[in-house]
């Protein structure tokens, strides 16, 4: 029998370990709104978990670049 493979896709890495949330999950988050930390666990409890949040800084650094894109469009 042929091993059936069903991980993630390399594009689509799990961002907080702690409860298995993908960045998908955070983009989608931030489609819908969310632009702090505090929104990104309201939504999809990223950032607060059993290790106290060593995914902070990756969420932080991705808001920051979506802010970034943002500020860009805006301005032109
Ligand atoms: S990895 Fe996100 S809270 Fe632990």
């Amino acid at each position: 029998m042929k091993a059936q493979r069903t991980a993630r896709p390399a594009a689509d890495p799990i961002i907080c370990c702690c409860n298995g949330v993908a960045l998908s999950q955070i983009h989608r988050a931030m489609r819908n709104g969310a632009r702090t930390l505090a929104d990104l666990f309201d939504v999809t409890f990223a950032g607060c978990g059993p290790c106290g949040g060593n995914c902070q800084p990756e969420l932080c650094r991705i808001l920051a670049t979506a802010d970034r894109v943002a500020s860009r469009r805006s301005a032109g």
